[in-house]
Formats: structure tokens, sequence, C-alpha cells
């Protein structure tokens, strides 16, 4: 439990539309406005609930606030011990008003939930877009909004096109199709991946051919994509895997010297950069996912962004059926329905707007981890010095003795804190290990010791003591 000052998205007024009540919730994120009369007399609550019944119930986010006010029983008074005030939270009360004598708001309490490992915020102007494309009824994937995310993502990559898909899965697999990847070809990719990447290769037909990671970087090593290339190699997906860029350098001069293509899988690394350029824009197509774990997300959905006008242009007929521009309903190739709708991407045009603040408000939070974890002498965090990279915090990733590792995670649990252990390594699971012609033994090494913890603007110092206090106990026993 926490004690928090009164802000003015934590009060409302009756007379209030139960729209202003809404945006005051998306911006105080508690899910309660408290309502207050002219005399700054306290009334009662109104919660999300609340307002999702009325809707139910017929009515319109116009309707005063009024008739849907709960005057509310649990309150807490400021000469209260704070024993007496935790026994009134239950499942349903999660934050306490505290009033005075005259029943005036002077601040309130919060019962700290749960620490999810990721939590979207989406408290800038996401809700004000969505609602406007709503309203429009162009809720499909044509409308002011795709082209508007397309556009403001792809130059925020450094790129000039951008083909908004339905998830980062089909953005790999639009990208390899467009690229003419087929039966027969081998395409590199990194052992320690989200499985996505390496399914996306297997639904072309090509074989997938996997590689060790760097130990520095936990990124695909360039050293082993080399030794891995065959005459039949036609591509190359570099993983920005964990926030982290890869080598571009070297993996581009590969990619040059062999002729071959290069699609980077940037779903974990939303403007991260090498060489002070943006991951996406070294490669022919760079992928991206915007799930609601991601650096921003459109709850589902995902972009290729290319320099090529060609490629952009056989991505968007491949997204949408691969039907002719010319003659509709004239198909001359199999395609697919791989498009995002305008409500994602008003959800998208949002949070592309506000990336540089959740990217500094991430980094922030990972300095805090470090500065909190720092004696832990058995604990490792992410590299954020080697040069010519420049990571992004998608979530903070440390590394831990193996042994102790799954039991750390437990422990994080059973006190409300989630948090993930690595990928495994796509080479130790039966359905990909045939792809796997070397002994994979840095990203073996790698995955057993690796965590990834909660990296939220939820995240608290208090949750990261917490967090050490588990961290050095198992490290020490
Ligand atoms: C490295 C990587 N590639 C691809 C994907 C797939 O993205 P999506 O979940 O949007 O399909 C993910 C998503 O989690 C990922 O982490």
């Amino acid at each position: 439990m926490k004690k928090y000052d009164i802000k003015d998205s934590m009060i409302g007024h009756a007379n209030d539309s139960l729209m202003s009540f809404m945006y005051k919730m998306n911006e105080n994120t508690n899910g309660i406005v408290f309502v207050q009369n002219d005399r700054g007399i306290f009334q009662g609550v109104l919660t999300d609930g609340d307002i999702k019944r009325a809707l139910m119930q017929g009515y319109t986010l116009n309707e005063r606030a009024e008739k849907f006010v709960k005057p509310i029983a649990v309150l807490a008074t400021e000469d209260e011990t704070e024993m007496s005030i935790q026994g009134k939270f239950a499942d349903n009360i999660r934050v306490i008003p505290i009033i005075d004598k005259e029943k005036k708001l002077l601040g309130y309490y919060k019962q700290e939930g749960k620490t999810p490992i990721a939590d979207p915020q989406l408290n800038g102007n996401e809700l004000n877009y969505l609602l406007d494309a709503f309203v429009s009824t162009w809720i499909s994937s044509s409308g002011y909004y795709i082209n508007k995310f397309e556009q403001d993502f792809s130059s925020y990559c450094g790129s000039s096109y951008g083909v908004a898909v339905s998830n980062g899965t089909v953005s790999l697999h639009l990208a390899l199709v467009a690229l003419g990847i087929k039966t027969g070809d081998e395409v590199i990719v990194p052992d320690l991946t989200f499985a996505a990447t390496i399914n996306a290769v297997l639904y072309t037909g090509a074989t997938p051919i996997i590689v060790d990671i760097e130990e520095s970087s936990w990124c695909i090593d360039p050293n082993r994509i080399k030794e891995a290339i065959t005459p039949k190699t036609k591509a190359i997906i570099p993983v920005h895997l964990y926030g982290q860029p890869c080598d571009m350098d070297s993996i581009m001069k590969i990619a040059n010297e062999y002729n071959l293509y290069v699609i980077e899988d940037c779903a974990e690394a939303h403007g991260a950069m090498f060489n002070g350029k943006r991951v996406g824009s070294f490669g022919d197509i760079g992928c991206f996912s915007f799930f609601g774990n991601k650096v921003i997300t459109t709850g589902e959905g995902g972009m290729c962004v290319t320099n090529s006008e060609e490629l952009s242009n056989s991505m968007r007929k491949l997204r949408d059926h691969g039907m002719s521009k010319e003659r509709r309903y004239y198909h001359d190739v199999v395609g697919y329905n791989y498009r995002m709708t305008n409500l994602q991407a008003a959800i998208g045009v949002g949070q592309i707007e506000r990336i540089d603040d959740i990217l500094s408000w991430r980094e922030v939070l990972e300095e805090k981890y470090r500065k909190i974890l720092k004696n832990e002498t058995n604990v490792i965090l992410q590299r954020k010095d080697i040069a010519a990279r420049k990571k992004v915090a998608w979530l903070v990733s440390i590394l831990v003795q193996p042994e102790k590792r799954d039991e750390m995670i437990l422990q994080m649990k059973q006190i409300g804190i989630d948090s993930r252990p690595f990928f495994v390594p796509l080479s130790k699971m039966d359905i990909y290990k045939a792809y796997a012609p070397k002994e994979c033994t840095v990203s073996n090494r790698i995955s057993k010791r690796g965590i990834n913890l909660p990296t939220n603007y939820r995240v608290t110092e208090e949750v990261i003591e917490k967090i050490a206090v588990i961290l050095s106990m198992k490290e020490r026993e």
C-alpha cells in the first residue's frame, strides 16, 4: 500500500460527462475517479466498470456521470493507522480515498498490485485517435491512421516506406515472400530468438540454418554466419535481441560479399541504433512487432520497413490477397490477408508520437536496476557499452547462475513479480534441431542463465529492491 497526493486526473464532478471521466482514468491509470461537489466535498466514486456497464445499458459517453456515481463506503481518515487501512483493501477495492472531518479529499491509498513483465503505456493521444477512428467508421484496413502510422514509423526508423501488417510474425513472412525466398533456399537465423523468426522461414518452404550467438551481445555471431554460407544461402535474419542491435557492419559486409538478402528482425528493438543509424534501415527489409509487450504497441500488429519502392509495392500487394492494383479482383500472385486495421494504427500513431519519451523512461528504469543490482557480483546485466551499439531497454535482461535461475523466477512469482526465462535455444527443440548444423554452445549457456525482468512504468524502486533481495539470497546459497 502506498499513499498518494490528489491530482487533477483523480477528481471529477457529477455534472461532467462519462467521456471526461474516461479521459481522466486513461490519464491516472487507476481505473477510478473521485467525485466531489462545488465546495470540494467528497461525494463518491466512478470506476471504469461503471462506465462499461453504462455503455452496455445503452447510454452514450455524453451522458452526465451523476446517475452512475457510487457513494463509497470504504474511506480512510487522516488519523487512521496503516494497519486499519490495509484491512480495508479487497479484491475489488484497490484505491481508498483519504478524507478530513469535513469530507474534503486529502489523498488516497493504493494497493500495489502484481508487477507484470510489461504493461503498455497508452495515456498520450492513443484514446483520442482510437475514438476518432471509431467514430469515423473506418474500422477496417483502410483509413487515415494506416497511412499516417506507416509514414511516421518508417521515417522514425530512417526508411522510406512502411507496410503495416497484422503482427510481427507475418511481417517476417511477408518480407521473405517479397524477396522470393522459397523451397530449396537456405536462410540463416540465430539460435537464440523467439520461434517466430524460424517459423516464418519454414512457412516459405525454405530451410532455416541455425547459428550461434556472440557472447557479448547475445545476438547472431557474424563469424558463425560466414561459416554457414553455402551456394543455397539466400538470406540472413539478424535478430536485434532484447533491445540490443546486432553487429550490422559485419553482417552487411558478409551480405554484400555473398550477395545475400538481409531481413532484420527488430521486434524487440524499436529505436535501437548501430553507428547512429536505427535498426530496420540496414537490410533490405526491417520487420517489427507491435504486440502488447513491445516498446510501442498496437495490441497486435507489425510493420515491414524498406528503402525499396519495388519491395514496398510488392509487400503491399501480397498483404492484400495479391490483388492486381490495376484490375480489382484479378489476382496474379497468391497473396495473404495480412492487413492492419485503422483502429490498431490509430493507437500506433499515438504511440509513435511518444516513442522518445517511452524509450527514455525505459532507460531511466534500466539505470535504476543497474544501480540497485550493482553489488550483486553474480548478476550480470545486459551490456550497454558495446562499441557502435546503442541498445534500448525492451525488457531489462540479466544473467545469473544457471542452477539458481528457475528458483529465482519462482520466488519472484510468489511475491507477485512476473519475469521470464530467456528463450529456449532453437537448436534445443525437437522440431527445429535438425536445422542446426553445429552445436551452439554460447546460446545454450546464455539461455540457461537469462532472466527478463519486469520493465514497465509501474516498476518502482521498492519492486527492484525486492527483486535484488531474491537475487542476492539465491546467489549466496
Ligand atoms: C524476435 C521476435 N521476432 C518475431 C516476433 C513475432 O511478433 P508477433 O508476436 O507480433 O507475431 C517476436 C514477438 O514476440 C519476437 O520477439
